[in-house]
């Protein structure tokens, strides 16, 4: 009889890339992906920590399947992911939820295999498996992919910055850079398979290579590498930090064929007091240098950034310099977040904590001042013809993406399929442009 599963992911694409091998796991052994709670035999929650409320909503969820699991003896229901490598956490899951079976961290999430099958031959009840993290990289297992035309690569594992609000570096561990042609050769079969955007994932893709080079970061040599790779598709890359943007990788993208005018470089706030308290190594002078530098060789560069509103002590006046930043800058995409205490940072220990009224009110006005800066830079497209790659169609709707990350309806498709067509735009909606096929 055939047997199902059901991946629950929280957090970011590292996450959602990571259930493409928990998932590819899955399929292996024989297992298929449903969207239905009751269907399924297998639940993982790939659970992430770096908000309280993201580890709040996975407990709320795994709650949920209290009641499916009375009904149902033999579901399996593993728990892995940020959340999970925290030890307390773990600790609390285990007595807290007696259904759930495996308890798995970020370290050993390649051992999902041996923990399920241990537990589908009753070898062990319950599997409960936080370990510290191993000197060497982790091995890679096979995925199976669910992002539509995208395929995600991790390049890197791991975090070393030590960002004061920040979590990550608890329950990723160190960076640890994957082999230059290990990550060519996996993306010169995904564009073989078809795939026409490929993003490369790591906590600070700027430092990768470190780890392995001399202590030499090396990625324009690998966005270089990648490039020269033949097809037609798109090369993306997530997270990178201000303080290691060189000039050498803004010129990689700039001599570039495939690499995305697209760069996603957090900023967190806009006031130096507050960047020294996050332990974030620049300043905002440091940034826009970074900011006019980059605008110089990709003049027609998408800009986003992540913002904390509230960090401890954070004053009107310190918002208004991030809003200031705001205005100079003027990203295409800004997310903002709310600080969140995260127990084990040192900002957790902070004196000046932020009322959540005041929080909420700063992240409201900076979210509504960015829809403002938004709209009149997406003007900038009424009238003029894009190369947008195709990627979906749902509700009769067509929908796609230029090449740096800015989402376009097309109307009046006729044959729908993945691919680049050049679109006049004709309109601009809510922050999406409007257009049709020439
Ligand atoms: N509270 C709120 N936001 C946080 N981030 C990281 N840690 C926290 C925290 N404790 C945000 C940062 C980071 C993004 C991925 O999440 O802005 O860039
Ligand atoms: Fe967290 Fe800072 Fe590392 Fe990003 S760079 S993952 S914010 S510690």
């Amino acid at each position: 009889m055939q047997k199902y599963y059901k991946i629950i992911t929280f957090g970011c694409q590292m996450n959602v890339h990571e259930s493409e091998k928990l998932a590819g796991t899955l399929e292996r052994l024989g297992y298929k992906s449903t969207e239905d709670d009751e269907k399924a035999d297998v639940v993982v929650f790939n659970t992430c920590c770096v908000r309280e409320a993201a580890e709040n909503k996975a407990l709320g969820n795994i709650g949920k399947f209290k009641p499916i699991k009375k009904q149902k003896k033999d579901l399996i229901i593993a728990v892995c992911g940020c959340m999970a490598q925290q030890e307390k956490k773990a600790q609390e899951i285990y007595t807290k939820y007696p259904f759930v079976n495996i308890i798995f961290g970020t370290h050993n999430s390649y051992k999902f295999e041996e923990y399920l099958t241990d537990v589908l031959n009753k070898k062990i009840k319950r599997v409960y498996q936080i370990v510290k993290e191993e000197p060497c990289l982790p091995l890679e297992v096979e995925s199976y992919r669910t992002s539509g035309v995208n395929a995600w690569v991790n390049i890197m594992y791991g975090c070393n910055n030590f960002c004061t609000y920040c979590i990550v570096p608890y329950v990723r561990g160190r960076e640890k850079s994957r082999p230059m042609e290990e990550i060519v050769a996996e993306c010169k079969a995904l564009i073989a398979a078809g795939y026409k955007e490929i993003t490369l994932l790591g906590q600070n893709v700027n430092s990768y290579g470190k780890t392995f080079n001399n202590g030499k970061d090396n990625f324009a040599e690998l966005l270089e590498e990648i490039d020269k790779i033949d097809g037609e598709y798109v090369i993306k890359f997530l997270t990178s930090h201000p303080k290691d943007l060189s000039e050498k990788v803004v010129k990689a993208i700039a001599n570039s064929k495939h690499i995305s005018h697209m760069i996603h470089l957090p900023v967190q706030c806009g006031s130096d007091r507050l960047l020294r308290l996050m332990n974030r190594n620049y300043t905002v002078e440091k940034y826009l240098n970074t900011i006019d530098m980059i605008k110089k060789y990709i003049p027609d560069v998408n800009l986003s950034t992540d913002i904390i509103v509230g960090f401890p002590t954070e004053t009107d006046e310190d918002f208004e310099d991030t809003l200031t930043l705001l205005k100079k800058v003027q990203y295409n995409t800004v997310f903002g977040f709310i600080y969140s205490k995260r127990s084990g940072t040192p900002a957790a220990k902070m004196d000046g904590q932020v009322p959540m009224a005041v929080k909420r009110e700063r992240v409201n006005k900076l979210l509504a001042l960015q829809r403002e800066i938004e709209k009149v830079k997406l003007t900038r497209f009424l009238g003029q013809t894009i190369k947008v790659l195709l990627t979906e169609r749902k509700e009769g709707k067509v929908f796609g993406k230029t090449d740096c990350g800015i989402n376009v309806i097309v109307e009046n498709v006729k044959e729908f399929k993945v691919d680049f067509v050049n679109v006049k735009i004709n309109q601009i909606k809510n922050t999406k442009l409007i257009g049709e096929i020439v």
